[in-house]
């Protein structure tokens, strides 16, 4: 792909960085000029990520958030992709998996976009969760927890655009279908214990996925770019399915 410079010397935040989405994100805002700073909990994966500054980051702690985006003085992009799948309807959700989910989430969406929005306020930006389609958009069997917090993740989203309109920051929420990531990978070994064999769960993920097959990182990757660059400017407060026609 011929990718231009549209967002040169841009100063772009990446939570969640270290695989999947979060990387596959860093890696194309890099390749499209900006400066990107990747930060993960997990720090070992985290460090093959060349070109950008990287940090280990619990973004459930409100205090190393903070201290954390006290580093920059300005801002321009941030995508946070920090998110937890729990596997289960609602009786199958303790309160205690329940509360891991708000807090990996939903907690983190407020923690990281309450301290990102300062460093913004003065010259504008652009603010991208990383939703779902299994939210307030689509229910999905055994997303009890998940559904219910990527639907928070999608009210924060829009009230925050409705919130900073003015201040010229501008916030969406791209919302994945099922992507090919080492979580989900670990969701198909999961499944395919109650099954008769991997290939069946493999089969029932891509069963969901009328394009037959299941996105890429890169994929989203590239709406994520398109939402940081001026090419979005005119795109605020979107939930934006890339779904491989879920909900078509
Ligand atoms: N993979 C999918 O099918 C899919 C579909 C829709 C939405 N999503 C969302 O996309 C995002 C990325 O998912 P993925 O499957 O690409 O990646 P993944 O689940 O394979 O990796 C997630 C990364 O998040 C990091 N992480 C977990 N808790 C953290 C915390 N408290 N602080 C900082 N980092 C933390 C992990 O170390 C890991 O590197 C998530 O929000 C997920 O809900 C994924």
């Amino acid at each position: 792909m011929d990718l231009t410079q549209r967002l040169k010397g841009k100063t772009a935040i990446v939570t969640a960085a270290a695989q999947g989405i979060g990387r596959a994100v860093a890696e194309r805002l890099m390749a499209e000029g900006a400066n990107v700073y990747a930060s993960d909990l997990n720090g070992k994966v985290l460090s093959s990520l060349n070109g950008a500054e990287t940090s280990v980051l619990d973004a459930t702690d409100d205090a190393a958030v903070k201290s954390y985006f006290n580093q920059f003085e300005q801002i321009d992009i941030l995508v946070h992709a920090v998110g937890y799948v729990h596997h289960g309807n609602i009786e199958e959700c303790s309160l205690k998996e329940w509360r891991k989910s708000c807090s990996i989430t939903l907690d983190s969406a407020y923690f990281v976009l309450g301290a990102a929005i300062p460093k913004m306020k003065n010259h504008g930006g652009s603010i991208i969760t990383i939703g779902s389609v299994a939210s307030s958009i689509k229910g999905f069997a055994k997303r009890a927890a998940y559904g219910a917090t990527k639907g928070g993740v999608l009210g924060l989203t829009k009230a925050v655009a409705a919130d900073y309109i003015g201040e010229k920051i501008r916030c969406n929420s791209v919302c994945p279908g099922t992507v090919d990531s080492p979580s989900l990978q670990g969701r198909i070994d999961e499944l395919a214990k109650t099954m008769d064999s991997r290939d069946e769960a493999v089969q029932y993920f891509i069963d969901r996925q009328p394009a037959g097959r299941f996105g890429q990182p890169e994929e989203i990757a590239g709406l994520c770019a398109f939402l940081a660059s001026d090419d979005g400017a005119f795109v605020n407060g979107q939930a934006i399915c890339i779904d491989g026609g879920i909900t078509i």
